[in-house]
């Protein structure tokens, strides 16, 4: 091999040259092992989808019908671009805020996801250990694979919150949110956009049952991820935490189970019962939001259930300015659904929102490492939401504002 010298002659090439070009180390991170490759949430979707099987990396990427909602939340991000302010004293950046009155290190939350534990054996756990070193409330899922209990212990200085599907079942309905109250959750989210479950058809397709059973055909497909199974195997059998449910899909078990009569007036009933902050989620229109907070809702959730739920459905992007401009300051109102890098979160602080939630950012982390993967995905948009500010001239997130936002004008 050669090289150019000043003079235009060429020289050999010697291996101590190619050696000090190498990075022998790789370059310095503080995530552990295969993690440290993955510099965005994109990475830690590829990881997750080598690392499990494929009918569940299937039911946790997926969604509704042809999946155009799943796409559209995240594309609508990219139709709105940042128009930075200069000469602004940026050299100390405050991400930090408060969430319905508790502070948190960043303006982002752990949105509730069901059955987490299929990602990782040490799932809901190993995402609110992650939540809680993040500084960020974590949601758990009524549909969790880990009990009330069991979270609480596992990060107790979280803040930790409880979604709740209602049930047919009242009283066990009840008899979840008083447990949750004495287990120190300090908000309870109602999920309203789920009367019957959405059709799934990569779960179809894969005969994806819950907890998972797999069909013979994709045995072979199981041999290929043998960490996964091995892991799996060694770990408490999969289940619902707080539900008694036969195995089956999921859509039968959620019809079985959840209240396609739930409406208003059942809010009102569960605020008459709850007495800290109340969350409801699952919002697109202003005229629901607007209901659910002068029926004493403390925070709207714009979220299309990360189009899981109603093909075709809006992306929340869309929906948050009417539902912003209905609530007023009366209510803080998140965003979820297509979050996956912090100039997306301070997109949406500029676009009206307090807060947003992530759901499969961090699941991707947990499929790819656990806690570990949770807490990279979580770093990811807090260290991009960071830098974001500093370009965009936002030294804190008060800072973020609406003239930060340019939208191009519809035909
Ligand atoms: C695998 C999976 C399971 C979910 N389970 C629940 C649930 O049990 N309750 C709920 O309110 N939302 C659930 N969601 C919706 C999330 O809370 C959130 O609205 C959605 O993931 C946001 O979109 P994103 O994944 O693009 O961030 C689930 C989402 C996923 C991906």
């Amino acid at each position: 091999m050669t090289r150019s010298t000043r003079g235009g002659r060429r020289s050999r090439l010697g291996v101590r040259d190619i050696a000090a070009m190498i990075q022998w180390r790789g370059a310095r991170s503080d995530a552990p092992g295969a993690l440290a490759s993955a510099y965005s949430i994109a990475d830690l979707r590829a990881m997750a989808r080598r690392t499990v099987p494929k009918p569940i990396f299937d039911f946790i990427d997926g969604g509704a019908g042809d999946e155009v909602a799943v796409r559209r939340n995240v594309e609508r991000f990219e139709t709105a671009s940042l128009v930075p302010r200069v000469l602004r004293d940026v050299s100390r950046i405050d991400t930090s805020t408060h969430f319905l009155g508790s502070a948190a290190r960043a303006p982002f939350g752990f949105a509730p996801v069901g059955m987490t534990r299929l990602a990782h054996p040490d799932g809901e756990l190993a995402a609110v250990r992650a939540a809680a070193r993040l500084g960020v409330p974590y949601v758990l899922s009524t549909m969790a694979s880990s009990s009330l209990e069991a979270v609480a212990a596992a990060a107790p200085e979280a803040d930790r919150w409880f979604q709740l599907y209602l049930w047919k079942d009242r009283a066990a309905s009840e008899a979840l949110i008083r447990r949750a109250s004495a287990l120190g959750y300090r908000a309870l989210v109602l999920t309203v956009d789920v009367p019957v479950a959405g059709q799934r058809l990569r779960d179809a397709r894969n005969g994806m049952t819950l907890p998972p059973s797999f069909p013979l055909r994709s045995v072979a497909g199981l041999a290929r991820h043998p960490r996964w199974l091995a892991r799996t195997l060694r770990s408490e059998p999969l289940g619902f935490a707080a539900l008694d449910l036969k195995p089956g899909g999921f859509a039968e078990q959620s019809n079985a189970i959840l209240d396609a009569s739930t409406t208003f007036a059942d809010l009102a009933w569960m605020r008459g019962m709850w007495t800290g902050p109340l969350v409801v989620k699952g919002i697109l229109s202003a005229a629901d939001a607007a209901e659910a907070v002068r029926l004493g809702a403390d925070a709207v959730v714009v979220s299309n259930h990360g189009g899981r739920q109603l093909e075709n459905v809006i992306s929340t992007w869309d929906a948050l300015g009417s539902v912003r401009a209905a609530v007023g300051d009366r209510a803080a109102v998140y965003l979820d659904g297509g979050v996956r890098s912090g100039t997306h979160i301070a997109a949406a602080l500029a676009a009206g929102a307090d807060a947003v939630f992530m759901g499969r950012a961090y699941v991707y982390g947990l499929m790819a490492g656990g806690e570990a993967g949770a807490l990279r995905a979580g770093r990811m948009l807090q260290s991009g939401l960071a830098r974001t500010m500093a370009l965009l001239g936002a030294a804190t997130i008060g800072d973020i504002a609406a003239d930060m936002l340019h939208v191009p004008a519809r035909d």
